[in-house]
């Protein structure tokens, strides 16, 4: 673990502008920077970044935060990755906490295992630029592909020597352990000799999200019938099949930002779909795709385009790993190419106009495309239609969103010319099969009853929720202020009456609302917001200078962004030019009093209310037993009702 107070240097020196700078093209706007969202296409700049609160907002997409939430977003980073990525840009020295000697070994033999593996990359890369037979054989075959010099580079291809060890050789003079070579796979250790697996091989290196070597392909040179096409490095500890995509680290940015992600079959695919200028493009290599691998994607859009060669086997290939992506909540076409070609080939021979027209034009719903290809199919055979439907359906029953669902019977039913209640009742044959396997599996009614709860998601506003954001908005905003709070006490008159009666008393923000809510017992029921809450109050109490920024600087990022929100809603009135126009909001500003008294109110009749429905709820369970104290307590209660609601009517 990166240690807390290497972190907090990192925060200190890290100027988000020009950490920004360096991704967005900024324009000094008022105290502000702005500048085109990088998260979506937009010509009139929605992108604001504040020097002074070390926050950016992205109006266009909703996101926003730190510095560190920044990186995270744009570069996909993980936090310490982010941390790790800042520390380097300021020469900051990273100081790891302490670990257990077990982790620490771990750690280092990954560390050992990603070394080796940038060894190799490097040492590829110099055979095949640098040295008579790497040009003459390793580059002349890129070129004959069509790949031109700076494709070569972008993917790191390189190319290894027919010597039977050649590499090995080199990686062990250099000082790498012969342990290390052999578990990452480059070196076959035969006990008294050493070969290189890649032996006579062109080199795709395979990268990680945030761009380290994790293994090789590589692709073989001559017509040998005997040897594999392509060869991959064995599973490792930094290297898993399963998990990674070729082509991920230079596709993540354009996938997010088209919002949709194609997926070939190879190396070749996705590096040619570069160089003719599609860069949204990944690819699982050779294997059928994922869970995990999807997973990947779906951090980065919920679209994905599986692209296929213009055979009929390799299309039922594709077909069946498809039901997986839509179990993901994903939206899938698919896009076949013509007879013969693959993506690779048609990248090669086409523009990137044509490319894109062809893809646009080409690419179809995947339910849609399976329904008309199996109605083709099954069209004068009663029995394989059955058979047709129940499958089609399974693709179905497979997507989470029940609209989506409906929809796609819909279609379906006009495609296949069966009627939308026999489907219907499928599904729901379906559905209720799955639901009764995953019920029996867990022998929990209770969790029988989550599967079904689930399928009907009812949303309601969380008064509450929102109540305890604005608070913990207050106290952000403004509560440092001191201001004049009316407060009504009770009081009896002449006659003997209780009565209101306004008092006036200045107080800080923060003081009144602490005190208010200690009151009334009144607890936070969000957790982050409670500990927030605490965190800022006493922050308050102890440090009249305080800045709202430094409660940013929170590794949670739902809370971080939860509070770059909060604090970003004044700056929106930039963007629009308000002044110009002579349009100027109202600003909240003018009654900060008002606002804490409603808003503490508003919590208060909330709780109430909640408190009185719960008390009911009691008396509905214990029927016929009328319960006089909790009558009387929901009597109490309501009065408190009205009085507070007098109050309320009076500050609004
Ligand atoms: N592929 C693979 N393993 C194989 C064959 C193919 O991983 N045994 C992958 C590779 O990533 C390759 C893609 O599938 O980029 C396309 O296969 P293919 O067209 O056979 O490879 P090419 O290198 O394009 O060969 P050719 O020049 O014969 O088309
Ligand atoms: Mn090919």
């Amino acid at each position: 673990m990166i240690s807390k107070s290497t972190i907090d240097q990192v925060y200190e020196t890290a100027r988000l502008e020009e950490v920004i700078g360096d991704f967005v093209q900024l324009k000094k706007a008022g105290s502000n920077y702005k500048g085109l969202s990088p998260f979506s296409e937009e010509r009139s700049p929605s992108f604001m970044v504040s020097p002074v609160k070390q926050i950016w907002k992205d109006f266009s997409s909703g996101k926003g935060g730190n510095v560190v939430a920044f990186l995270m977003e744009h570069e996909h980073f993980t936090y310490p990755e982010a941390i790790k990525y800042l520390a380097k840009k300021y020469n900051i020295e990273i100081e790891e906490t302490k670990k257990s000697n077990e982790e620490k070994e771990a750690q280092d033999r990954r560390e050992s295992l990603y070394l080796v593996s940038e060894y190799a990359n490097t040492y590829f890369k110099h055979i095949l630029h640098k040295t008579d037979k790497g040009k003459a054989i390793g580059l002349s075959y890129f070129k004959e592909r069509g790949f031109t010099d700076e494709t070569i580079k972008k993917f790191d291809l390189g190319y290894c020597t027919e010597a039977w060890s050649g590499f090995t050789d080199e990686a062990l003079k250099k000082g790498y352990k012969l342990e290390f070579l052999a578990e990452t796979g480059l070196t076959i250790d035969k006990g008294d000799k050493q070969f290189d697996r890649f032996k006579g091989r062109v080199m795709f290196p395979i990268q990680s999200m945030s761009g380290r070597v994790l293994g090789f392909g590589g692709r073989i040179l001559t017509n040998d019938k005997k040897a594999a096409k392509y060869l991959n490095s064995p599973e490792s500890d930094i290297y898993h099949k399963s998990k990674v995509l070729y082509g991920i680290y230079h596709a993540k940015q354009s996938i997010a930002k088209e919002d949709n992600c194609y997926l070939v079959e190879g190396y070749t695919d996705v590096i040619q779909f570069h160089q003719t200028g599609v860069t949204n493009v990944v690819s699982s290599s050779g294997t059928a795709l994922t869970s995990d691998q999807i997973r990947l994607i779906n951090r980065l859009t919920k679209n994905i385009t599986v692209l296929f060669d213009g055979d009929a086997a390799g299309m039922r290939a594709s077909i069946r790993g498809i039901d997986l992506i839509l179990e993901q909540g994903m939206n899938v076409k698919v896009c076949s190419f013509p007879e013969g070609e693959d993506p690779d080939s048609f990248a090669k021979t086409n523009t990137l106009e044509e490319l894109k027209h062809y893809l646009n034009e080409n690419a179809k719903d995947f339910i849609q495309f399976k329904a008309s290809v199996l109605f083709e199919e099954s069209q004068n055979d009663p029995i394989k239609k059955a058979e047709t439907i129940r499958d089609i359906i399974n693709s179905i029953a497979k997507i989470p969103d029940r609209i989506k669902r409906e929809v796609y019977i819909q279609e379906c039913s006009r495609i296949m010319d069966i009627s939308e209640d026999v489907l219907f009742s499928t599904l729901a044959q379906l559905t209720q099969k799955e639901a009764n396997d995953q019920a029996k599996q867990q022998q929990k009614p209770q969790q029988a009853f989550e599967v079904i709860k689930h399928q009907t998601p009812i949303t309601k506003i969380d008064v509450q929720y929102v109540l305890e954001r604005k608070i913990i908005e207050i106290l952000l905003l403004y509560g440092n202020k001191t201001e004049d709070f009316e407060d009504l006490v009770l009081k009896e008159n002449e006659k003997g009456v209780l009565i209101l009666e306004p008092v006036i008393q200045q107080a800080k923000v923060f003081e009144k609302v602490f005190l208010d809510l200690q009151d009334d017992e009144m607890e936070f029921s969000n957790e982050q917001f409670k500990t927030l809450y605490y965190k800022i109050i006493e922050t308050l109490n102890q440090n009249p200078d305080f800045s709202s920024e430094q409660f940013i600087n929170n590794e949670n990022q739902e809370i971080s962004s939860e509070i770059t929100n909060i604090l970003m809603e004044d700056e929106r009135y930039e963007l629009s030019d308000w002044e110009r126009k002579n349009i100027f909001p109202k600003s909240k500003k003018e009654s900060i009093a008002q606002l804490v008294s409603e808003t503490i109110l508003s919590l208060r009749c909330h709780l109430i209310d909640k408190k009185v429905i719960g008390f009911q709820q009691k008396t509905i369970e214990n029927k016929n037993e009328v319960n006089r104290s909790i009558l009387e307590e929901v009597k109490d209660y309501s009065g408190l009702k009205m009085l507070l609601s007098r109050k309320l009517n009076r500050v609004l």
